[in-house]
């Protein structure tokens, strides 16, 4: 059999990057350390989109180690950086020439985010665990080195990334037990786990993942939605099947879980001339950039997407829309220039509902991420900013 790193540098490689993920403190351990300096990543990414920004928007150029130097591709694999290796559900590297457009939907996850998620779930030796979003196969090989291949089962949703994570994964020597499949019905032949990973997002925890994950085991996940705010928890499993936890520090995101995907916006453009009521607004635009603000308004609008529109000659309109019960909410510069004015119609005042939300968090003195925490019940699911009488939010059902 020919030497895969006859001149050892993707060996040196590995090595780097695992000082760098530990100098950062995201590598914390030496088993964690062991499997990032074993897994070959170059086997679970033969082939990716690198990314550029430009006038046209995001474009996606296909890199290979036959499209350019061997070294700086090897290089490029090494890098802490997430790589993009699926464009809308088909498109792969070798599918097309040179750039093009698309929304990534498969891809291997930067390793710092993986080894620290890793760590964050801390599994002891010969834990059984579930990870949902098998990608590439690189994170589920780490736990194949660390736990033993009998003791890791991943599941799927697309059937080419599943099929070509099996492929790395067999080249890679592991043998977990992989699923192809709806990852939000988690494994019951499998189960119980003693924790479940997800490296998708949910906008509500499944509740198959309850039944799955042994009493005292964890689920960690980053819960999101449509408007892409994002939080990272570590729930623990109750005897009784309810679960609870704590966010966890970081911006941490991930694509959304296939089934749970935003409805299509359709032609939204009569929505907005419906009648509406307008004042002046105390938040403006900014709340969709800013980490937590945009987690707030996640929760305190989880039907809503937003989107910017312009008129010809005319400033930038923000809006917030949910498509499913005809709700917006439009932001437009007042003539101050400093402020904005708000356009609500629909049922619900979705920036109203945002505003009080910032407004609620800002009163509590802005508190980091930590100060939430998530409870799962069979009644519903609840985040709560954990300060005295702190204000609640219900998950999506
Ligand atoms: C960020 S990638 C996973 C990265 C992967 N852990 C790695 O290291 O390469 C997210 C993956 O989740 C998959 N996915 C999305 N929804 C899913 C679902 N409901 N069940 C299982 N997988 C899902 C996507 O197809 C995608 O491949």
């Amino acid at each position: 059999m020919t030497d895969p790193d006859p001149d050892g540098l993707a060996a040196r490689l590995r090595t780097q990057l695992a000082d760098e993920l530990e100098d950062t403190g995201r590598l914390r351990s030496a088993a964690w350390r062991a499997a990032v300096t074993t897994v070959p990543r170059e086997v679970f990414v033969p082939e990716f989109f690198r990314r550029s920004d430009g006038p046209q928007g995001t474009m996606w150029t296909p890199a290979a180690p036959g499209t350019g130097s061997a070294d700086v591709w090897l290089e490029e694999v090494y890098a802490d950086e997430t790589l993009v290796t699926q464009l809308d559900g088909h498109v792969h590297p070798n599918d097309v020439d040179g750039p093009v457009g698309g929304e990534p939907t498969s891809s291997s996850t930067l390793p710092g985010l993986v080894v620290r998620m890793l760590e964050d779930l801390d599994p002891k030796d010969a834990a059984r665990v579930l990870e949902i979003g098998t990608g590439t196969g690189y994170s589920t090989a780490l736990m194949c080195h660390r736990l033993g291949s009998d003791n890791v089962t991943s599941i799927e949703y697309d059937p080419a990334a599943a099929a070509r994570a099996r492929t790395a994964i067999t080249t890679a020597g592991y043998t977990p037990r992989l699923i192809r499949g709806d990852g939000l019905q988690g494994d019951p032949e499998g189960a119980p786990y003693d924790h479940l990973i997800a490296t998708c997002s949910v906008r509500t925890i499944p509740s198959a993942w309850l039944r799955q994950v042994k009493p005292g085991g964890t689920i960690l996940t980053t819960v999101s939605g449509w408007l892409y705010g994002s939080g990272l928890v570590r729930l623990t499993v109750k005897e009784d099947g309810t679960a609870e936890g704590r966010f966890l520090p970081g911006t941490v995101s991930f694509m959304i879980a296939r089934p749970q995907a935003a409805p299509g916006l359709g032609d939204f453009s009569g929505l907005l001339r419906q009648p509406a009521e307008e004042r002046s607004a105390r938040h403006g635009p900014e709340v969709f950039r800013d980490w937590i603000p945009l987690f707030l308004a996640q929760l305190a609008a989880p039907g809503a997407q937003d989107l910017t529109t312009r008129v010809a000659g005319g400033p930038k309109l923000v809006h917030a829309i949910d498509v499913r019960d005809g709700s917006f909410a439009t932001l437009t510069p007042d003539d101050s220039g400093d402020g904005f004015l708000v356009r609500q119609g629909g049922p619900v005042r979705l920036w109203d509902n945002i505003e009080a939300a910032v407004d609620a968090w800002r009163a509590a003195g802005s508190p980091p991420q930590t100060a939430f925490t998530l409870t799962v019940t069979p009644n519903g699911q609840r985040v709560q900013l954990d300060t005295e009488g702190g204000p609640t939010w219900d998950l999506p059902t």
